[in-house]
Formats: C-alpha cells, sequence, structure tokens
C-alpha cells in the first residue's frame, strides 16, 4: 500500500484526478470503476476541468459503477445514477453505452448482478478502481461482516451507513436499506486501486484499514493483501497514523 498524506481535500482531490488521468492517457481504452458519495465529488470536478482544457479524452473510456440503492429509480435525485450524471457524464465525451451503473429498478436483482459481473468481465476487468471508505470502512456497499469472496450482489446497508448516507435525504427513512454492490471479490480483482479519505471521521477507519487486522469486521481491510493500492488522505484523515514511517511506501 502507498499512502500519500496530504494537506487538504482540494490537493487530494487533484492527486487522483492525476493518476485518473494518466491511467487513461497512458491507455485511452481504460476501464474505470467509480466510487460515489462526498468524497470523490472534487476529484469528478478536476477530472471535467482537464477534460474542458483538452488534458484528458475519455471517448474510448468505459464505466463501472461500485453501487446504487435498491430500489431507487435514476430519476431520483439520490441515485447514484443521477450523481454520476450531474458531477462527471454530462460534462465528459464518455460515451453513453460505455457508462455501467447498477440497475436500481432491476425486477430480477439475481439476474441484475450476474450480468453487472459478466459484464466487467468482458470489458477486460477493471483497470483502476476508485474507491471511499465509510466510516465503519465499507467500500462501495460491503459492509462489516461481509464475505470476502462475494461478486456483484444485493446487500442490507448497516445502520451506521443509513444514519451516515441520511444527510443526502430528506429524512432517515427515506433512504433504502438496500444497494447493489459490486463485491470485494469484483474490487479485489481491480489491477489499481485508489481509495481517497479526508476529514477526521475517517481517521479511525483509515488506521484499521493500512494496520488493523484482515477481518471483514473492516471489510477495507482486505486491500493489504492487493498488490497496487495508492491510499490518498487528509492530513486530518491520517491522524491515527501516528508512525507514517511503519509504512515502507508511506509519502
Ligand atoms: C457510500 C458509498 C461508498 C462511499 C461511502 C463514503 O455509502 N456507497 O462508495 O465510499 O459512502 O461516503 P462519503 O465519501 O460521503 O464519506
Amino acid at each position: 500500500m502507498r499512502i500519500y498524506v496530504v494537506n487538504s481535500y482540494d490537493e487530494m482531490s487533484k492527486q487522483a484526478a492525476n493518476i485518473v488521468a494518466s491511467q487513461v492517457t497512458l491507455k485511452p481504452n481504460s476501464v474505470l470503476g467509480l466510487a460515489t458519495g462526498g468524497t470523490p465529488v472534487g476529484m469528478y470536478k478536476q477530472l471535467v476541468e482537464m477534460y474542458q482544457k483538452g488534458d484528458v479524452d475519455f471517448k474510448q473510456v468505459t464505466t463501472f459503477n461500485l453501487d446504487e440503492y435498491y430500489p431507487l429509480s435514476r430519476e431520483n435525485a439520490n441515485s447514484y445514477y443521477h450523481y454520476m450524471y450531474t458531477n462527471l457524464f454530462k460534462h465528459i465525451n464518455v460515451p453513453g453505452d460505455h457508462i455501467n451503473i447498477p440497475n436500481g429498478m432491476a425486477k430480477d436483482v439475481i439476474v441484475e448482478c450476474q450480468t453487472y459481473e459478466k459484464n466487467i468481465e468482458s470489458a477486460g476487468g477493471i483497470d483502476l478502481q476508485v474507491l471511499g471508505i465509510g466510516p465503519n470502512g465499507h467500500i462501495g456497499f460491503n459492509e462489516p461482516d461481509v464475505k470476502f469472496e462475494a461478486g456483484t450482489h444485493l446487500v442490507k446497508l448497516d445502520e451506521h451507513t443509513i444514519e451516515a448516507n441520511a444527510r443526502f435525504f430528506d429524512s432517515k427513512e427515506e433512504v433504502p436499506t438496500e444497494a447493489i454492490s459490486m463485491g470485494i471479490r469484483t474490487i479485489m480483482r481491480a489491477k489499481k486501486i485508489i481509495l481517497l479519505a479526508n476529514g477526521e471521521s475517517k481517521a479511525k477507519v483509515i488506521k484499521e484499514m493500512v494496520s488493523g487486522d484482515i477481518s471483514p469486521k473492516v471489510p477495507a481491510s482486505i486491500l493489504q493483501l492487493h498488490g497496487d493500492v495508492t491510499v490518498i488522505v487528509d492530513q486530518e484523515a491520517a491522524k491515527e497514523l501516528k508512525n507514517c514511517s511503519q509504512f515502507a511506501l508511506c509519502m
């Protein structure tokens, strides 16, 4: 794991956008795994600016989003479909038929999950996966006590996640209690991963992810076993990484 501790949210966003843009420059037909949540909003903003300046071209890129609430329609302002179009897709030139987001209204969820997984495989697998992290250590919507071997599946959201995400909805009761999420197995197959975190509320979980036991209790801890993970955290999220030098690649 490479860990970059940066000074601000802005710096974290720029660094992450540079990594994504470099990936696309080096491999124009890259398959990107994309995340939602508050954390990557700044990174998407940077990518849109880079695209507008002509510094990066997404015309051959394919994307797969990590997750979507279930049931929730695309038109709902809290759907990850809506988030992705608002923050990124409507501003860049990734072709519409290269964009993949789990269907939050799928009639047959099992078929939807299997098809999603197959489509990732047919696209050649994910080259670069962007991740945020929930305060309880979830990645995508893989909640504590997750089965590490799972592919894309229907998950029941943890009470803490419902509470944490209620800020985007009018009330806690409106947050769907389930979601379709790529599984840990899907995420671990990505060739490269970048994980972003900012703010003090992530400090404890970042420490557990980086140096705690590898356990389904902290789903992100499995990333210790991946060969190419870059973690970009601001000073606050890095607060509990006291002795940074314990990590060979801490910058
Ligand atoms: C959501 C998403 C995750 C995201 C996490 C953290 O539950 N499913 O992909 O990483 O929340 O969100 P935030 O970045 O808003 O802290």
